[in-house]
């Protein structure tokens, strides 16, 4: 389990033995450094950060903090240990012993599913490669840095799988990782949230907490696979991913804390005045919110989609949890609600659950989600704040499936396109949102010392003070 740092590439799969997959990676591993210097964190090159590193994958030693420079971070391969018993546990192939190759019939689809994945990876590093240079903290600079580089690690991941298993096609696939760019006219990123921007810190909290959960059920579902090699990958990936969520769930908790208190002190909810306080109004953050989680469940895809259930039946991606469900895991003759416009009203149907996998997946995604967001208000309870933040509704705001160009306002009612017009500006950030959000960004780079816009954390990384030196500027 241990990963060997005396090779190029630092891996827990014997790629040394692999001479040809060796040579391979060593030709991509330039290309990857020119494309982090070229679209990764801005300004960053000289900077010595306190980073983790994996250094075995068992789940009580894996990480070792040092300062890093991101450019020689060591980045590698690095798998979960392999079960030689391990059996598929649902789809077609069922009780079948799981795959250590690919098998001819699903190659197509695999390679989709994993370049896919691959994709949003480098995408969310170049989303967030501005971040650095307005960081309210140390600690937060060294939080973005953390995932940056990890995000990066997770490309690695799929590049190992596209290298070893998918020949020629492979290699082109792994280039092509590093061809396309977020938000690019000519060549973006395959997803759309993908190619969203980035543009401040709040958005960046909020991008952590949904959109890096929608990484988290992407992975879960395909920690289940029949090829053993992408399961034993994406649980390694899992394990990095909850930091991701941990940066976002928090760092919205700690702007919802500093708002609290300026209201509480000016004894007001007027955005202006908190505004001109120099806080995050909670109207700005549940628009903040709105956005990012419309956006983030359009990542799951269509509600109906037959290769959702080919992706199933054929035991390339299970469901979230596959393990602990009590069903029969084949799910023929099941079915699922959907939503759909029925008389100019949202309203359920039932459908083949095969076929509505996406949406299986999102509604799990959905409930973790609220579980969050009602942490969140914990922070305006405890402050002793009436207000509340909300997920809006499923049918919010989507651009992908059914539900796709139906306007519908938070609350989830059908709404005319008059309506919306008018109420946009209330439901989501307007370009007043973001200017103001903008104004309040600048750098704070001295050891504990926070933005006026948000709280200091209850506790600094690996144990070390809130005020520890976790980034040095060379
Ligand atoms: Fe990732
Ligand atoms: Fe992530």
């Amino acid at each position: 389990m241990a990963i060997d740092y005396t090779q190029k590439i630092p891996n827990n799969v014997n790629l040394a033995d692999d001479r040809t997959l060796q040579r391979a990676l060593e030709q991509w591993q330039p290309n990857f450094i020119t494309w982090w210097d070229d679209v990764g964190p801005e300004n960053s090159r000289n900077n010595e950060v306190y980073l983790r590193t994996a250094t075995s994958v068992d789940p009580q030693g894996w990480a070792v903090f040092d300062y890093v420079k991101m450019r020689d971070y060591r980045w590698g391969i690095f798998l979960n240990p392999a079960d030689a018993e391990r059996q598929i546990h649902f789809g077609d192939h069922k009780g079948e012993k799981a795959w250590q190759d690919v098998p001819g019939e699903h190659r197509a689809n695999l390679r989709r599913i994993i370049v896919t994945q691959g994709d949003t990876e480098p995408a969310s590093v170049e989303q967030q490669r501005h971040l650095g240079l307005t960081a309210p903290s140390l600690y937060d600079l060294r939080n973005l840095f953390q995932v940056n580089v990890e995000e990066g690690r997770h490309l690695w991941a799929m590049v190992y799988l596209l290298q070893k298993f998918f020949g020629r096609d492979g290699r082109e696939e792994a280039g092509a990782l590093l061809e396309r760019t977020s938000g690019d006219a000519n060549n973006p990123r395959i997803l759309g949230a993908f190619n969203e921007k980035t543009p401040d810190w709040l958005a960046f909290f909020m991008f952590t907490y949904f959109t890096d959960r929608d990484g988290k059920f992407q992975l879960a579902a395909l920690a289940e696979s029949a090829f053993d090699p992408l399961a034993r990958t994406t649980k390694f990936m899992l394990t990095e991913e909850a930091h991701h969520m941990f940066v976002g769930e928090s760092g919205v908790s700690r702007v919802l804390q500093r708002t609290a208190q300026v209201m509480n002190e000016l004894k007001t909810d007027d955005p202006a005045l908190v505004r001109a306080a120099g806080a995050i109004d909670l109207g700005t953050i549940q628009r903040y919110l709105n956005f990012h989680y419309s956006v983030t469940i359009d990542l799951f895809g269509a509600d109906q989609s037959s290769n959702a259930a080919t992706f199933y039946s054929s035991g390339l991606k299970g469901r979230f949890e596959e393990g602990k469900r009590t069903d029969d895991h084949v799910l023929k003759g099941q079915t699922y609600k959907v939503l759909e416009v029925q008389n100019g009203q949202l309203a359920e149907k039932d459908v083949p659950m095969l076929n509505a996998l996406n949406e299986v997946l999102r509604d799990d995604f959905i409930k973790d989600s609220i579980a969050g967001i009602g942490r969140w208000n914990k922070v305006l309870e405890k402050a002793g704040l009436a207000q509340r933040l909300v997920a809006p509704h499923k049918a919010f705001n989507r651009k992908i499936g059914a539900l796709a160009g139906i306007r519908v306002s938070p609350e989830g009612r059908v709404v005319s396109d008059g309506e919306w017009k008018a109420k946009e500006r209330e439901w989501l950030p307007s370009p007043a949102d973001f200017a103001f959000v903008a104004s309040l960004m600048g750098p704070v780079l001295e050891p504990g010392k926070f933005a006026g816009w948000i709280a200091p954390p209850a506790m600094g990384i690996n144990k070390n003070p809130v005020d520890f030196e976790y980034v040095r500027f060379g």
